[in-house]
């Protein structure tokens, strides 16, 4: 199983000082140490985290391919063809939110992801799309263009908090899934296996399944199971615990897991 590594939270943190450190670019070396297989970044149409100058030095001096995620936007689709990153993944986004919530709305803006998937196909860059766990959505990413999907594992994420720590008992507790025990554990169940069969699937019909989303050192063994994902995009759990043990061996800690049989 491949890491991608997101370090769009280096940049957070570069953002509450607004000088330039720490430096994302620096990061991409220490993850290239590590033994990561690919640096991902988001650029936000509001660049709260990653600016266009980050996303123009990490494309050039990165040794590693880099997937650049960012949404439909007009500049941003013409900024990113005349630097050609390694891959775009589109994603949905809202300005209000903290991150991206839930995957993107393909039957709602079909014709203008088609228009944009061609375009980056164009210019030689891989395409992938950031969708829920559901064969129709598989089905309509191939339709529409796309090379590569990528699974949203949020309610994955969320219902494993939920179920697994004390979240419930604190302020951050996920209203959505405040449930009993047993009602948890089969929606995490079922979850579980919709992110198993929409790989398959995915697999089936010619198109590479990548996850991502609120994964961790804790909920990622069942996501491993899943042989037919190839690649995982991890980002804030592992810049979290960088805080303490150093990005390095965060990254490599969790390269473990991610290659354990
Ligand atoms: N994959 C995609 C498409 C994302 O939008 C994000 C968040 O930017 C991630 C993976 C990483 O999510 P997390 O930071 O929760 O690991």
């Amino acid at each position: 199983m491949r890491l991608g590594v997101n370090i769009d939270h280096i940049a957070t943190l570069r953002e509450a000082r607004a000088i330039n450190d720490p430096n994302p670019l620096e990061a991409v070396f220490t993850a290239k140490n590590a033994g990561a297989h690919q640096i991902t970044i988001h650029l936000r149409e509001d660049r709260r985290h990653i600016h266009d100058a980050d996303v123009r030095s990490i494309i050039t001096q990165s040794p590693l391919p880099v997937n650049v995620e960012c949404a439909l936007d007009e500049g941003i689709t013409e900024f990113l063809c005349a630097i050609k990153p390694h891959r775009i993944t589109l994603v949905p986004e809202k300005r209000q939110e903290i991150t991206t919530e839930g995957g993107l709305d393909l039957n709602t803006h079909s014709d203008t992801i088609a228009k944009t998937l061609a375009r980056y196909t164009k210019h030689d860059i891989d395409t992938a799309l950031f969708i829920d766990p559901h064969i129709d959505n598989i089905a309509l990413a191939k339709d529409l263009g796309a090379h590569c999907i990528e699974l949203h594992t949020g309610k994955y994420a969320n219902l494993h908090l939920m179920q697994t720590t004390n979240l419930p008992k604190t302020h951050h507790s996920l209203q959505e899934f405040a449930l009993p025990t047993k009602e948890l554990q089969s929606l995490l169940d079922s979850e579980l296996s919709l992110l198993a069969t929409s790989a398959k699937y995915a697999r089936d019909i010619g198109l590479e399944c990548f996850a991502g989303h609120g994964l961790n050192y804790h909920n990622l063994a069942p996501i491993i199971a899943i042989k037919d994902i190839s690649e995982l995009n991890i980002g804030h759990s592992i810049i979290a615990r960088a805080v303490f043990v150093g990005l390095e061996r965060a990254i490599s800690d969790m390269l473990k897991l991610c290659t354990s049989p």
